[in-house]
């Protein structure tokens, strides 16, 4: 067990309810956790489901005689390694970076001495005002970390930018990291966000990766092609591997080695690709990376078609099988997380949010392949994770950073149970 304690302060906005789960996942960590919520916490979470998640009685309030009695405020601000503030909102870093003490949250900030961390969540415009960026310097100059926020949605309808409470995960591994407990957890995080992996959590699972274009035959020395590299679903494979999962690739014609430990099948064609998938099946895990083209040549000729004919050949083009919407409709063989990627030039979110239910799986990552992103064929992406649950925006990262993120965050939904494997 480790012996940190953290006192985590929650403030009142919509995002105090991820820090139920911030608590579990810190307990996971063999962190102990005790829980200081403001009167605005309380309007959004009961104190009671903080204490059932804590395993510990949930402090509330400044006057409470019995609590300053056993515990009191100066007590609660030095019985910890660290206190974090998660969500903080814009109220409660105003008040930290004035020092004011008039409950409970901020008496116990203004009287630590112990280190900081705060998680901003709040709406985009507040977050962007000339007030809370003074207050959030301020803070950073009295010695403050903080960590977020995220960009994307807002639970108000339609608004997106920065404000988005950092997810519970990023905070755990940020906690981790500040309190030098890193190698007690499977996941710590990497200065850019990124997560690195270092356990043996998908140990026993099967995982189904597709890499590559698909080359569509015209006659046997023409094709039609794709400008994908396959180093996106390459990266993945070799992530899901050192996580100890067995890692079956299905790539198209790539000039790629094939990575550590995953067994590689290569295939050129989209049929083929799709059978070797279905042969690769079961598996608890499916990501379709493979860029694979939409039409192949309805009757590709036996003999080199020659030119000098009078006029150029037509080629008649027929729809290639959907090979992730095939496996996603699998029945019992369907793997307990489908994901889907979607490589948009457009909509980006809209398309993909649309495209994760036509094709029935469970999320989708969804980047931007215009040709000034230099996504297509590139060593960097910039995604977003579209689940049940909303969209995630991942900062931009090298591939091989995107997949360490995306497979643990895997690794992480299989180890919850919740890949109905
Ligand atoms: O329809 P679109 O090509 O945009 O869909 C992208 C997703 O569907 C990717 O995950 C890709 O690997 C998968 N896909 C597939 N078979 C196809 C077309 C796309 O598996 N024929």
């Amino acid at each position: 067990m480790s012996d940190k304690r953290i006192l985590l302060i929650v403030g009142g906005g919509i995002a105090a309810y991820k820090c139920l789960d911030l608590v579990r996942r810190l307990r996971e960590r063999c962190f102990a956790v005790r829980v200081v919520m403001t009167a605005g916490a309380q309007e959004f979470v009961t104190p009671l489901s903080f204490g059932a998640i804590s395993g510990d009685r949930v402090f509330t309030d400044l006057f409470n005689l019995d609590d300053e009695r056993e515990i009191g405020h100066i007590r609660l601000s030095r019985d910890c390694e660290l206190i974090v503030v998660a969500p903080a909102t814009a109220d409660l870093m105003a008040k930290m970076a004035h020092g004011h003490a008039d409950d409970l949250a901020t008496a116990v900030l203004l009287a630590t001495n112990k280190p900081v961390l705060i998680a901003p969540a709040m709406n985009p415009r507040m977050w962007l005002n000339p007030a809370t960026k003074r207050n959030a310097a301020q803070l950073t100059a009295d010695g403050i970390a903080s960590i977020g926020p995220n960009s994307g949605e807002m639970a108000e309808r339609g608004e997106a930018g920065p404000g988005r409470m950092a997810e519970p995960l990023e905070i755990a591994a940020r906690i981790e990291q500040m309190l030098g407990a890193a190698a007690a957890s499977p996941l710590s995080a990497k200065p850019d966000g990124s997560v690195a992996l270092r356990d043996k959590s998908l140990a026993g699972r099967h995982v189904l990766v597709t890499a590559g274009p698909t080359h569509e035959p015209i006659d046997p020395v023409r094709y039609i092609a794709n400008r994908s590299s396959g180093k996106q679903g390459f990266a993945i494979a070799a992530a899901a591997a050192k996580l100890g999962a067995r890692v079956t690739l299905v790539s198209g014609p790539v000039g790629l080695a094939d990575p550590p430990g995953v067994h590689v099948v290569r295939v050129e064609a989209a049929a083929e690709m799709l059978a070797q998938c279905e042969a690769a099946l079961p598996a608890d895990v499916g990501i379709f990376a493979a860029a694979v083209a939409d039409w192949r040549v309805a009757e590709a000729s036996e003999e080199k078609i020659k030119k000098g004919k009078g006029s150029a050949p037509t080629l008649s083009l027929v729809e290639n099988p959907d090979i992730l919407k095939t496996v996603a409709r699998r029945g019992a063989k369907r793997p307990g997380l489908v994901v889907g990627f979607a490589a948009e030039t457009e909509n980006v979110l809209e398309h993909a949010r649309s495209k994760r239910k036509s094709k029935g799986c469970d999320w989708i990552i969804a980047n931007d392949v215009s040709p000034e992103t230099g996504i297509m064929g590139g060593d960097r992406n910039t995604v977003h994770v579209i689940t049940a649950d909303g969209v995630e925006s991942w900062p931009d990262m090298d591939k091989q950073a995107v997949a360490e993120k995306l497979v643990a965050r895997i690794a992480e939904h299989v180890a919850l149970g919740q890949a109905d494997v």
